[in-house]
């Protein structure tokens, strides 16, 4: 992991990109989303769009996974003026954790304060079928690393942020009602976040489940961190793709995942739907603070 870097020059780099993207598009999003494997029809959703490439967008890292279309969409979702990230980088392509994390400190920097990371999950329980939506209310960092790692960005954040409100019950329980009010079933639990690549071995999913864990991705908690650290408001969705290594005897598939995330991505987009709705009537008027 690279902890070398100049405070100074992230900055500037997200100035650069922030005011890029002003250049396309003046819309400040009251919500920011950030589309996971095979998740980016949530892009297709946003009405009155500015679309931009992460290609064309300075200092952007592009994601090298399939099911990664790589774009910022600006505009307006039940009125709402949304902004989603669809793609993300992993920090298992490689990419330095200051790259990881600068798609949502861009967001934040265009004026989000709440976001929703949504993602492809293991279920470790057998109740988690492959299709079902859990709504993450805690997470595990079991990577080793943090993206806060290295001089502290005074200009984004306090050195030591509190996370006992990572993912805040107040955007939530705005996700939980927009969910049960589209008539989608959703559960909650713990979200392990793992570096990868590799799935895990059914050893370590065992270990996963005693410590609480209900699904297990390789992506979301540093982006949480980060957007933490910035004085965020933070709500999570993983989309179940795939029963979790030895909770059934089969191998698990990358191809598969992809599909059954593509699968369930209607009910997801229902739920961003009806939590712009509610954000956007004022229910959540009070959810722009943590906590
Ligand atoms: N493990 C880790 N990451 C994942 C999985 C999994 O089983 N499914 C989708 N992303």
């Amino acid at each position: 992991m690279s902890t070398s870097f100049d405070p100074n020059d992230v900055l500037a780099r997200l100035s650069e990109a922030t005011d890029f993207v002003r250049g396309r598009s003046s819309l400040a999003p009251r919500l920011a989303v950030v589309a996971g494997s095979g998740l980016g029809a949530l892009g297709d959703l946003v009405e009155d769009s500015v679309r931009i490439p992460y290609a064309e967008i300075p200092h952007m890292p592009a994601p090298k996974v399939e099911g990664h279309s790589g774009e910022l969409v600006l505009g307006y979702l039940e009125g709402l003026p949304i902004a989603v990230l669809s793609g993300r980088v992993h920090a298992y392509e490689g990419h330095p954790l200051q790259d990881v994390v600068f798609g949502v400190r861009l967001a934040a920097r265009l004026g989000a304060k709440r976001f929703l990371l949504t993602n492809a999950a293991g279920g470790i329980h057998r109740w988690l079928e492959p299709g079902s939506l859990c709504r993450i209310v805690d997470h595990i960092n079991l990577t080793g690393v943090n993206a806060l790692v290295g001089p502290n960005i005074d200009a984004l954040g306090p050195r030591f942020p509190d996370m006992t409100f990572g993912y805040g019950a107040e955007l939530g329980e705005l996700v939980q009602s927009a969910a049960a009010e589209a008539g989608v079933s959703m559960f909650c639990g713990v979200y392990a976040g793992v570096s990868g690549p590799s799935y895990e071995t059914p050893a370590e999913i065992r270990m996963l489940r005693m410590l609480g864990a209900a699904v297990v991705g390789m992506s979301t908690v540093h982006e949480c961190i980060a957007l933490n650290h910035m004085g965020c408001q933070v709500a999570g969705v993983s989309v179940v793709t795939n029963f979790a290594a030895g909770v059934l005897s089969e191998p698990l598939d990358h191809a598969h995942v992809k599909q059954v995330a593509a699968k369930a991505g209607p009910n997801l987009l229902a739920v961003v739907r009806g939590l712009a709705g509610k954000l956007a009537a004022g229910d959540g008027a009070a959810a722009g603070a943590k906590g």
